[in-house]
């Protein structure tokens, strides 16, 4: 069984599909939920799914990055993971982080990557007339949004779109496609796939 570490900064609902897809034949258990936000509503989930949970609270650190990880690399060095998983994470970690774990961290980022790596990618995708938006699970390197991609999951964008409206639809794709691509990737398949 590989050990699955995810962090969070928010409600979690992607930690949610991802812990709830990891039963059975699955090779793959979480070992932890770790939030950089106390209170955190994914703590509570995790909590009721009798998952371990921590929170490494940034904001003590202020810009001190290095500080931040290496308490940040404390907890998550204690629960052993193989894999850790980026879910509504929305701290930027720095190359010494991802040059520490490299090849073992995943991120899902809502937007058909590389175009709106960064923030507010479905208000981007809109304005500029995309036909297309969807989310992307990808490899974790030093660049931002930027590593390799390990799976897409698109919708339409509809005429009257709103950010909002847009991600109510990418985001049961993202609760689709993150548990899709870490299976394989637990099985060292790291083909990229689409979805549907
Ligand atoms: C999702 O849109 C995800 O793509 C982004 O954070 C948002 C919230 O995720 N990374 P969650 O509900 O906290 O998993």
């Amino acid at each position: 069984m590989k050990r699955v570490a995810i962090l969070i900064s928010g409600g979690g609902s992607n930690m949610v599909s991802l812990v709830d897809s990891m039963v059975g034949e699955h090779p793959g258990r979480p070992c932890l939920v770790l939030s950089n936000v106390p209170g955190a509503g994914g703590l509570e989930k995790a909590k009721a799914r009798g998952i371990a949970t921590a929170v490494v609270d940034h904001k003590p650190f202020g810009r001190d990055r290095d500080g931040f990880e290496a308490a940040l690399n404390t907890v998550l060095e204690q629960a052993q993971p193989d894999v850790i998983c980026l879910a509504g994470f929305m701290r930027v970690l720095t190359e010494g982080f991802t040059a520490k774990w490299a090849g073992k961290v995943l991120n899902i980022h809502p937007s058909l990557l590389p175009k709106y790596k960064g923030l507010n990618t479905h208000a981007r995708a809109i304005a500029a007339g995309d036909a297309l938006a969807g989310c992307s699970v990808h490899e974790v390197t030093a660049e931002l949004d930027g590593g390799p991609i390990l799976g897409q999951a698109q919708v339409e964008i509809r005429p009257d779109d709103t950010a909002d409206a847009l991600a109510a639809r990418v985001l049961p794709l993202e609760h689709k496609l993150y548990p899709a691509v870490l299976e394989r990737f637990l099985q060292g398949d790291h083909r990229p796939i689409t979805l549907p």
